[in-house]
């Protein structure tokens, strides 16, 4: 039997309030019927340590694996991430470093998407750019275009998280259909 298409989301803010975890949620909202969405949560994970990162007998701390299996049946990831410091948020960037290593890192040679929301001006243009050297050296496939950069988050969601501003929602539904494109099943 074909196995169902699953899409993971990952929020870069662990914030209650987060606009980025609105945007995740309107995200997977705008996935087709039959595709499976699911958002893994990595905020009981410890801080990165080779020494508890033993990938060829699978010894890991209880919370990474549960972690990492999450991923393991995705076909592609969304990740909605603000900027931090110019950057991509430590926290996430900590959850991606446990789910890099060893032969049946669950990310390699994925599509992924990168969206962005900021209470600021350049939308997490930053955070994005940051972004790619992790997916090149990971060898997965970032679905670039359209790009999805939503400045002033706070004029643009209301209070029940939903996104009012139609153009917006158009090019994120774009980019779904892109990442959907890039599945190799
Ligand atoms: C540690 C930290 C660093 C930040 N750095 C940036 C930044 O470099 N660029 C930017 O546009 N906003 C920056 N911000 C503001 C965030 O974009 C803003 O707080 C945003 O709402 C966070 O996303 P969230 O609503 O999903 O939590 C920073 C916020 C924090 C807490």
């Amino acid at each position: 039997m074909e196995k169902n298409r699953k899409i993971v989301g990952l929020c870069g803010s662990l914030r209650k309030g987060s606009y980025n975890a609105m945007l995740l949620k309107v995200a997977g909202g705008l996935i087709p019927e039959g595709i499976e969405f699911e958002i893994v949560a990595y905020d009981d994970i410890p801080v990165y340590n080779a020494d508890h990162d033993l990938p060829e007998t699978e010894e890991r701390p209880a919370s990474v694996t549960k972690f990492r299996e999450s991923l393991a049946d995705a076909d592609a990831f969304i990740i909605a991430s603000p900027e931090y410091n110019y950057s991509i948020p430590g926290g996430l960037k900590n959850a991606i470093d446990w789910a890099s290593r060893g032969k049946d890192s669950p990310l390699m040679h994925k599509p992924v998407a990168v969206m962005g929301a900021t209470q600021g001006m350049w939308g997490t243009v930053r955070m994005q750019m940051a972004f790619l050297p992790v997916f090149t050296f990971l060898n997965m496939n970032p679905v670039l275009q359209p790009e999805v950069l939503i400045a002033q988050a706070q004029n643009k969601f209301d209070a029940d998280g939903n996104l009012n501003d139609e153009k917006t929602i158009s090019i994120i539904q774009k980019k779904i259909e892109n990442l959907i494109s890039a599945c190799k099943v």
